[in-house]
């Protein structure tokens, strides 16, 4: 096997080769833009390392990989639009640079690229990522309709907060390492392991993402911070910090997601406080170390080398210290 960083070299390399631009301009222009951004290129890095660890070469992946990316990179921009969101990877995101149909009508063709993707795959390999595919975008969509709709309720509770980041998130990194075993064409129980060590990674990852999206960088993180706060969003840190505030610090954070002014640091500072002085903060680091312990636990059941299994551990303790 490979290592991590080689492996985004070689997907890398391999979407350096893709032409992406065509005419008309307008529709295709946004998608070399936004894939030609980069990112952590996690999912595809996945996928690759999946079929790896079941022997087959990852290059009959690049594809899988690819579509994973592209799905990847449209729910990227139909979200940004969604949560009004100015800066994506360190740049102006697609619906202000070009505008909002402009936004909706590449991350539709984006789509439609994911899907052409696996018509490269012979039948009941086809079949199969087609299949997963189709069952992992629509939960997308639907943990995409909470995250929405839990903007504007108040009595969020957090098994759903949790329900909802497994479909927004964690099902499509569980889905970028089942690809790589279906590619390699696994055992059904060996997929399903892979599933469930992405399941248990991805929820950490968007935990952090979550806490990130508070308390990250602002100037290496890449996208606005406070953003979730602006938004009002139901996020793990939100829903600790309810259960954990006094009742007069309750009715403030209320108080505060109940609010949209024009000027957004006063908020956003006042309730990043609010996380701190609650522990919100502490207990969201200690749910990602949960998550990912969770996940390392379904990596240690699997019959697979202890070199395959370091590689995996690996990448997801590398999840676990990200600032990005
Ligand atoms: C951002 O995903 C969206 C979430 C699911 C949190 P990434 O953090 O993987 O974004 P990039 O691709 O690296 O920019
Ligand atoms: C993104 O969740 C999930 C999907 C794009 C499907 P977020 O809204 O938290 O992602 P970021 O923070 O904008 O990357
Ligand atoms: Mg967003
Ligand atoms: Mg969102
Ligand atoms: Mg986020």
């Amino acid at each position: 096997m490979l290592s991590i960083n080689e492996y985004r070299s070689e997907f890398i390399a391999y979407l350096d080769a893709k032409k992406l631009d065509k005419e008309p301009r307008n529709l295709y222009e946004p998608i070399s833009y936004i894939i030609g951004l980069g990112g952590k290129r996690l999912r595809p890095v996945l996928v690759l390392m999946a079929t790896e660890v079941f022997d087959i070469d990852y290059k009959r992946a690049l594809d899988a990989a690819f579509a994973i990316e592209v799905f990847h990179n449209f729910s990227l921009v139909h979200d940004d639009i969604m949560d009004n969101a100015p800066v994506r990877r360190g740049q102006t995101t697609v619906h202000e640079k070009w505008d909002i149909n402009t936004g909706i009508l590449s991350g539709d063709a984006m789509l439609i690229m994911a899907y052409q993707l696996f018509e490269n795959y012979d039948p009941p390999v086809f079949r199969q990522l087609a299949m997963l595919f189709s069952k992992t975008a629509l939960e997308v969509c639907e943990g995409q309709q909470y995250d929405v709709d839990f903007e504007s309720r108040d009595d969020v509770m957090l098994p759903e907060y949790l329900k909802m980041i497994e479909y927004k998130t964690a099902v499509l990194v569980a889905a970028a390492l089942k690809m790589g075993a279906i590619v390699a064409e696994a055992p059904i129980k060996a997929q399903e392991r892979m599933y469930d060590f992405g399941l248990n990674l991805g929820i950490a990852f968007q935990l952090q993402d979550d806490y990130l999206d508070v308390f990250g960088d602002p100037e290496t993180f890449g996208k606005q911070v406070g953003g979730d706060i602006i938004e009002n969003k139901k996020t793990y840190l939100y829903l600790k910090a309810m259960i954990s505030a006094s009742e007069m610090g309750k009715k403030e954070l209320e108080h505060l997601y109940s609010i949209q002014p024009k000027e957004t640091d006063t908020k956003v500072h006042a309730v990043r406080e609010i996380f701190k002085r609650t522990g919100a903060d502490a207990a969201t680091r200690n749910a990602i170390s949960d998550y990912t312990a969770k996940a390392f636990s379904v990596l240690e059941d699997m019959e697979i080398s202890a070199v395959k299994k370091g590689l995996l551990r690996q990448f997801g303790e590398k999840l676990m210290n990200r600032t990005v």
